[in-house]
């Protein structure tokens, strides 16, 4: 007879206990047990453990990779930031806040998916409510099976009939295995059926996309165990305000978790934005004053970005600082180092910066033209719009060097800019037949020189 006992269950981290506790002294959140019935003992169905054993432990020369190879999913974007396409047998968690456009996204790469017959699990919506989806992405793909299943047992049973080359399961929060008391979504229900459908999947090498809510906080709801077991954790984020959604990798087995893939929300679905560049940087903002031009790269791509700043007499006591898309720490560092470094006096001034469409940053090349914004906006002088920026700056107001300026500098170019600052401490620079002009600088007030004459 199975065993069943009654735990008390941490809904935000997983950590259990015999009786109710107000503040998880695991993760320290407040309210977050849940009382749930575990079944121990032989009840759990994984009884598999012990003919494991058979199989004889081996040399890397005789393990063989052929049958992991990635293949692609049709979606370059996707592809990108799985870096390179799916692996199969991997499972990859995708979340992200509810109508971003998670199910969008997974439908359309279900649909775009070549050569694999494609199980699509939902069990948020139904199959109607999915065709009408399918209707406004105009595209059909004759090998994807759409199923409307919560029970694990069936979508267990289901992959034994179908023998899918890819499944996808919107969400793993609506799964729930019977023999779990707890209510679907619960801590024990996500842990239990996530282990279920990745021992099918590195049984039969099958990729699997299980779609994940995400809490209030931000990060995937259930246990944090999840991320650890999958091996492939995607974000899909976004200002709802704006079109744009990125997806990113905060965990990647099988590639880096800086790529990042740009999409934009249209009527009829997700467009891939291969160019980024040309969508983030507006023709008709540049040669206004608060508005600078700087050469990013986030991944291995690099893209051009507007940055725009807006300072103005405080009307209050304190002074305000805001920044969109930018850290706020960094930003009050930069505003210091002007303060110390360059002699200007903004402590009586408001600062708010604006990277522009909704994207956030953290490539520290932006510093440059965040710095240049704001004296741009500040002395309401324009900066030459033929003019891109790229460089870190340090504590000490010196310009510091960075990474791949090579492509930073190809890029902007290829947008049409004829002089782009950069640091001078990055030597050695291979580049040919450049049409740009280089403007090498050691330190912010080059840059001012530069820019506005200043000396
Ligand atoms: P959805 O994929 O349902 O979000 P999630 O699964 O993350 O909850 O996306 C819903 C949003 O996307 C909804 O607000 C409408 C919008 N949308 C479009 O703008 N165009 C489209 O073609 C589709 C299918 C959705
Ligand atoms: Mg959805």
């Amino acid at each position: 007879m199975p065993k069943a006992k009654t735990l008390y269950v941490c809904q935000s981290c997983g950590a259990s206990s015999p009786k109710w506790i107000g503040r998880c002294p695991s993760c320290g959140e407040w309210n977050t047990y849940i009382e749930e019935l575990e079944i121990t003992g032989s009840a759990r169905k994984s009884s598999k453990a012990v003919s494991n054993l058979l199989e004889r432990p081996r040399k890397l020369s005789e393990i063989e990779t052929g049958k992991n190879e990635r293949f692609s999913t049709g979606n370059s974007e996707f592809d990108r930031v799985l870096g390179g396409g799916l692996v199969p047998g991997s499972i990859v968690l995708l979340g992200g806040e509810p109508g971003i456009g998670k199910s969008t996204l997974a439908l359309q790469m279900a649909l775009t998916v070549e050569n694999r017959l494609v199980l699509y699990i939902s069990g948020e919506e139904s199959l109607e409510q999915i065709k009408l989806r399918s209707l406004r992405l105009h595209v059909k793909n004759e090998s994807c099976l759409f199923l409307s299943e919560t029970s694990l047992d069936n979508i267990l049973a289901q992959i034994d009939r179908v023998v899918p080359g890819l499944l996808i399961i919107d969400s793993i929060q609506t799964v729930s295995a019977e023999w779990i008391e707890s209510s679907a979504g619960s801590v024990s229900q996500i842990r239990e059926c996530t282990a279920a459908i990745m021992k099918t999947a590195k049984e039969r090498a099958l990729p699997v996309i299980l779609i994940g809510h995400i809490n209030k906080e931000g990060s995937i709801a259930g246990p944090k165990v999840l991320e650890h077991v999958v091996d492939t954790v995607l974000q899909f984020e976004g200002d709802r305000n704006y079109m744009y959604r990125i997806l990113r990798a905060s965990k990647n087995r099988f590639g880096s978790t800086h790529e990042m893939g740009i999409f934009e929300m249209q009527q009829d679905g997700l467009r891939e934005v291969s160019n980024p560049s040309e969508l983030l940087i507006n023709p008709e903002h540049q040669g206004l004053s608060g508005t600078s031009v700087a050469a990013a790269i986030e991944g291995i791509r690099p893209f051009l970005i507007e940055v725009q700043a807006l300072v103005s007499s405080a009307a209050y006591g304190n002074p305000q600082r805001s920044a969109t898309g930018f850290d706020l720490r960094r930003l009050n560092m930069l505003l210091a180092v002007l303060e110390k470094r360059a002699g200007f006096k903004l402590i009586t001034k408001d600062v708010f910066l604006n990277i522009a469409g909704g994207i956030k940053v953290s490539d520290p090349a932006i510093d440059l033209a965040v710095i240049c914004s704001v004296l741009s906006s500040n002395f309401d002088k324009t900066i030459d719009p033929g003019m891109c920026l790229a460089g870190e700056v340090g504590l000490t107001g010196e310009v510091r060097p960075i990474s791949r300026v090579e492509q930073r500098i190809a890029e902007a170019e290829k947008l049409g800019f004829r002089r782009i600052l950069v640091p001078s401490a990055n030597k050695g620079l291979s580049i040919k037949n450049q049409k740009i002009e280089m403007i090498r600088i050691k330190n912010v007030s080059d840059a001012l020189k530069v820019l506005f004459g200043h000396s």
